[in-house]
């Protein structure tokens, strides 16, 4: 009896931990609830059974396949208006033991930010009340709440001054709060480098429900929220950039060459020439969208008779000429470059994304150059049926110029260009093959990419990658360096640590949050 009991015992003891660790009980729901209910006003909070619940789940994401009805929901949704909800809601939900996703552009290519892969209690905190952006043109410097998107961003940028901009993303509805957590890059990289090379400040609420700017959150948290990913180490609510300047007009243009037209020799020349241009200059490509196709994107901040000139000397395979290019303020090249020359300004504005079509990405970074032989295997993987595209962002300046270790985020010196796969299917449809291409064609790149490891952007999350495990109450340090080191390479011990100073807990948690390493580990 008293044997049974002894060895029964631990096996209870793990149920009973398992239950409280991943479904809290109706009654800590219960709890939960009005907690929220007794420091946020109703209108601010969205139950699964308030009529609005699916309308504002389904604001901002822009992948159908990451919700479908076995998605696994928000027990309720809250979106506050001040920055003393958001430390409430952290209070309430670490007292009646309900995790967190924060949510503030909903661009995460796998949606942690507003579902769980596997069942669990939570509550989704959405920024989208708290976006503004607050611009102080004599010091070029602006705030910008976590909620606003880059579009809303680069708007009050430009209503202020004419002669300023920010160094951030191509695709104005992401958001500020996912995009600068995992460092954040666009047209501007090579002159300016990251979104998070330009941040002075944040403020930050943390698992205790704090509220902390760059100086009371310590060194290695500032270090860390600038590039080491989403949701680990607390909410940021708004954060200080330095803006920077530009020439009253930029140029941009777009060739595409076919593969008839010498597509394969000129993008095998354009590895080594784009990541060592002048930084005024960015050329990025896509391969794919036209079939067998390679379309060179630029944008250069000057003049075209001087662009015109440059790549006369550097370039001249591309075959520019005046026909291609144009000038424009740079506000302009905004919508113009990702949304095609018929987009007005005010487009940017715009937060709807069409939910057409469902999507997988990855990524992938290239330090030696790809030969002439495997681009014309690539070319032929690109003409498969269910195909993705490629887009390759070319690195040097300003971003390579910093140490790895500057910011979590550690692809810098020695990278030629970033590599982003993109397969794409209708949204009814279920996309199988498309996944397969993606991750066949993923496998074929290996050898012709980074290693050990080789290197990911956090930022095109793929939780092919790796999932965090959870050991006892704790993210295992050991299982997620598997897809951290591709992420963070050496920064990821120093973001483990300096979670295990902000959050030893583990409140903030998701599939690929940091782990807490805490001494003695
Ligand atoms: C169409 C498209 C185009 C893109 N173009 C670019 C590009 O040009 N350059 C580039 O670098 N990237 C680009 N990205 C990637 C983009 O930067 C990331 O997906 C980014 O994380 C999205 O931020 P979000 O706020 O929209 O996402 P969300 O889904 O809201 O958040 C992403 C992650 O960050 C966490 N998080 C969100 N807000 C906060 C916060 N305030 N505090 C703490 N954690 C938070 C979330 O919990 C989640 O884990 C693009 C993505 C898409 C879908
Ligand atoms: C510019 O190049 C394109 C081909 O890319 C050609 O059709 C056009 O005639 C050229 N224009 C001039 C002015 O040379
Ligand atoms: C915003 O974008 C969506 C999706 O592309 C589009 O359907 C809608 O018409 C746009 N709204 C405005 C006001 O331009
Ligand atoms: C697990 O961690 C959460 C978040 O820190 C905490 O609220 C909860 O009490 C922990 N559960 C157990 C069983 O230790």
């Amino acid at each position: 009896m008293a044997a049974i009991s002894r060895s029964l015992a631990p096996a209870l003891f793990f149920i009973v931990l398992f239950c409280f660790a991943s479904v809290p009980s109706l009654a800590s729901s219960d709890g939960f609830l009005q907690c929220l209910s007794s420091a946020i006003p109703k209108q601010l909070l969205y139950t699964q059974s308030s009529p609005s619940f699916t309308t504002v789940l389904v604001s901002s994401t822009w992948n159908p396949k990451l919700l479908t009805p076995s998605t696994v929901r928000p027990l309720v949704i809250v979106t506050p208006s001040s920055a003393s909800h958001v430390q409430a809601t952290v209070v309430c939900g670490r007292h009646h033991d309900v995790r967190i996703r924060v949510r503030s552009g909903g661009h995460d290519f796998e949606g942690l930010s507003y579902r769980s892969v596997r069942p669990e209690v939570f509550a989704v905190v959405d920024l989208n009340k708290m976006r503004s952006v607050r611009v102080n043109r004599n010091a070029a410097t602006a705030w910008v709440d976590s909620g606003a998107t880059l579009g809303e961003l680069y708007y009050a940028v430009s209503k202020a001054s004419k002669r300023l901009a920010f160094p951030a993303g191509l695709c104005p509805t992401v958001g500020v709060g996912g995009h600068f957590s995992g460092g954040g890059f666009g047209m501007l990289l090579r002159k300016y480098g990251l979104a998070i090379d330009n941040v002075l400040d944040a403020t930050l609420v943390d698992a205790e429900g704090r509220l902390l700017d760059k100086k009371a959150m310590g060194r290695d948290v500032f270090w860390a929220i600038r590039g080491g990913g989403g949701e680990s180490f607390g909410i940021v609510l708004s954060w200080k950039v330095k803006l920077v300047p530009v020439p009253p007009k930029v140029t941009v243009f777009s060739v595409s060459k076919s593969i008839d037209e010498g597509a394969i020799d000129i993008l095998t020349k354009w590895q080594q020439v784009a990541p060592s241009l002048p930084e005024d200059m960015f050329i990025r490509v896509q391969v794919g969208v036209q079939k067998q196709v390679a379309e060179f994107q630029s944008l250069y901040l000057g003049t075209s008779g001087a662009l015109l000139q440059l790549m006369e000397r550097r370039f001249p395979e591309l075959g520019l000429n005046q026909t291609h290019c144009k000038e424009m303020a740079w506000i302009q090249s905004v919508p113009y470059s990702y949304l095609g020359s018929a987009a007005t300004v005010e487009d940017i504005l715009n937060r709807t994304y069409s939910l057409d079509y469902s999507n997988k990405g990855t990524s992938d970074y290239v330090r030696e150059a790809i030969t002439k032989d495997v681009w014309v295997k690539i070319f032929g993987w690109l003409a498969k049926q269910d195909a993705g595209i490629m887009v390759m962002d070319p690195y040097g300046g300003k971003i390579s110029s910093s140490p790895e270790s500057a910011t979590p985020f550690p692809h810098r010196g020695g990278v030629l260009y970033n590599i982003q796969y993109l397969n794409f299917w209708p949204a009814a449809t279920n996309g199988a093959s498309h996944v397969k291409w993606l991750k066949d064609f993923y496998a074929f790149m290996g050898p012709h990419v980074s290693k050990n490891p080789r290197e990911a952007y956090v930022n095109y999350r793929d939780l092919d990658l790796g999932e965090n495990v959870v050991v006892g109450n704790i993210t295992s340090y050991k299982a997620a360096k598997v897809w951290g080191e591709k992420y963070y390479k050496s920064n990821f011990k120093r973001l483990a640590i300096a979670k295990g100073k902000v959050d030893p807990h583990d409140y903030f948690r998701n599939e690929q949050s940091i782990p807490p390493l805490v001494a003695g580990q």
